[in-house]
């Protein structure tokens, strides 16, 4: 049995106009698209597909179904022949049951929002409602989103009544406190995080009185994995279809904000950084999108680091930048024009880019190296006439007439000056790769990465800095992206992001330049040693010591070696 789940899914993801398009030659008309019907012959189009519902109607043969329908009945296949077509057309996995636990868990999260929902509006939690209707959301808003509260006693024996210990336990949200069964977020309110089709697969739970951290989330589950998510976006995707437009903010209640303002095309990727999974989801429904950011250096490093996962994903939103100290949730409660009116302001984000390093590079050298920089990651835009348009801005905030600049490509200069340059910074290059994929990778992994590499490691100061304050993040169960807000650091961190390629498989990515680091930690090693033996008068103890030591390295870089040709 192949689980609802996975037809949800199909249907969720499978775009019907853009795969019956490949099929049927069709017209827009009014709001749906027309063509000549394949089921059956006609001279005049009486087939219709409407994008919206997901859904194709014959009004000459009465044939009629969505997407996973039209597949069944073009190829002749059975529902399961059919998903497994869409599932590998689509990169779908189809799964033949439903993951262990999954209902159960998506019931434990339903009853939780239910009992929080009821903590909320109790008279004895005033102070949870309080400080919503103080941050000036109506009850309206609060009970659309579900948000709820979850009081410091709450009583988990009303989900012991329905659940087993152990399915709770495996929902990811419960914890054993000095031998007591907890839920997470007591005291705090929770938001629930629901995926595309609404069903809650994870919570975060905001403090009221300023503990630290402010928000704890449901952590990483083979059910809850935020890169995949937006919040939100079950409720905005049918207005990001109708206004061909997205807004992405950072938080959850800058969304709810713009949400109440009549802005409901508005989703959050909750925080971290934009990933490609998230673009890809995104562009799904429109093409466009503007990005608020925050107006201080940490929203422009943030704004650098999203710019890599865009040109993966051939999605060049627009960002905006708010004034320093408001985020859209403040601002837009402050004054609802002034928001507007920022909206206006929009830039291109690559073309913001650009204008950024121009105005970065001080020196003539320095233009060279951010053009060349620039010029390299633009051609990693697979659309050629998007990949044309960046090389014309490029040129054009370069002040370089186009035509020198692709004769110059040509000529290679460009690329071999680069080359030059990574040659001397070898050992840098993926020191500062594996550092900024670690960016793109989920926390649970990062912990795994990191746990067989030290910071003395790192040949560079800076890079071994930034790597340590990463694995300090993660043992507070931190989110690392806060590290673009470093004041010593973020800027260094944003200009690597910035500079370095990042490859379309972090993971694999990551592990590469691992591996490349230990063995170039082993190599200075070895030779610190044997320098030590050539320039020491040494006696045979201590010799034989340390040519065992060289021993031992060259094993371990042996055993190194096997392992980056396996990845
Ligand atoms: P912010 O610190 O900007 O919070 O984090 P905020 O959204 O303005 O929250 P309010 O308005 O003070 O309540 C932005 C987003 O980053 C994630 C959350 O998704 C948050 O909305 N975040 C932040 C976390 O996951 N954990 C944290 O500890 C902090
Ligand atoms: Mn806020």
């Amino acid at each position: 049995m192949i689980p609802d789940s996975v037809r949800e899914e199909i249907l969720e993801r499978v775009n019907i106009l853009e795969l019956i398009s490949q099929y049927v030659e069709l017209k827009k008309s009014g709001k749906n698209y027309m063509g000549l019907c394949p089921f059956h012959h006609e001279k005049t189009p009486s087939f219709s597909v409407s994008e919206e519902k997901g859904l194709f109607h014959c009004f000459g043969c009465g044939a009629s179904g969505n997407s996973i329908g039209f597949i069944m009945k073009i190829h002749n296949f059975d529902f399961v022949e059919a998903l497994e077509f869409l599932g590998e057309k689509y990169g779908i996995e189809i799964r033949k049951e439903e993951v262990k636990g999954r209902k159960e868990f998506l019931s434990i999260n339903e009853f939780i929002v239910k009992e929080a929902k009821k903590a909320l509006f109790s008279s004895k939690n005033k102070i949870a409602l309080d400080y919503l209707l103080g941050r000036n959301f109506d009850t309206d808003t609060v009970d659309e989103f579900d948000i709820g509260y979850i009081p410091e006693d709450f009583d988990i024996n009303c989900l012991l009544r329905n659940f087993s210990k152990n399915e709770l336990f495996d929902s990811g949200n419960f914890f054993n406190k000095q031998g007591n069964f907890r839920l997470r977020f007591e005291g705090r309110l929770i938001i629930p995080i629901k995926n595309e089709s609404g069903k809650v697969v994870g919570f975060s739970g905001r403090s009221l009185d300023g503990t630290m951290p402010k928000y704890v989330n449901s952590p990483e589950s083979k059910f809850f994995k935020k890169r995949e998510l937006l919040y939100n976006l079950n409720l905005a995707k049918q207005y990001i279809k109708e206004k061909n437009q997205s807004i992405i903010v950072e938080g959850f209640f800058d969304v709810i904000r713009l949400y109440k303002h009549g802005f409901k095309n508005v989703v959050s990727p909750m925080g971290t950084s934009f990933t490609k999974e998230q673009t890809a989801i995104l562009k799904r429904f429109s093409d466009e999108g503007v990005i608020i950011f925050d107006g201080d250096e940490a929203g422009i490093n943030a704004s650098f680091r999203a710019i890599d996962n865009c040109i993966a994903s051939n999605f060049f939103p627009n960002v905006v930048f708010l004034p320093r100290g408001e985020d859209p949730d403040s601002m837009l409660n402050k004054n609802e024009d002034e928001f507007k009116k920022l909206l206006q302001k929009k830039k291109d984000i690559l073309i913001f880019l650009f204008t950024q390093m121009y105005k970065k590079s001080t020196t003539n050298n320095q233009k060279r190296q951010n053009l060349m920089d620039l010029y390299k990651k633009i051609q990693k835009i697979n659309d050629p006439y998007n990949r044309n348009h960046y090389e014309e801005q490029l040129a054009k905030v370069f002040n370089i007439d186009k035509n020198i600049l692709d004769a110059e490509v040509k000529s290679k200069t460009l690329f071999k000056k680069q080359s030059d340059h990574k040659n001397t910074n070898m050992s840098y290059i993926c020191e500062e790769e594996f550092i900024t994929s670690l960016f793109n990778l989920s926390e649970d992994i990062i912990d795994n990465l990191v746990s067989d590499i030290t910071e003395e490691m790192f040949a560079n100061q800076k890079n071994r800095i930034i790597f340590k304050k990463v694995v300090e993040i993660l043992h507070k169960d931190g989110n690392i992206a806060v590290l673009f807000n470093d004041i010593e650091h973020g800027e260094t961190l944003a200009n690597m992001t910035a500079r370095v390629d990042s490859n379309t498989d972090s993971y694999k990515n990551a592990l590469i330049n691992k591996y490349k680091i230990i063995n170039n930690f082993l190599d200075r090693e070895r030779k610190r040693l044997i320098n030590h033996i050539s320039t020491n008068k040494l006696n045979e103890e201590e010799s034989i010591k340390i040519l065992k030591n060289i021993q031992d390295i060259l094993a371990r870089q042996k055993h190194i070696n096997a392992k980056l040709s396996e990845v």
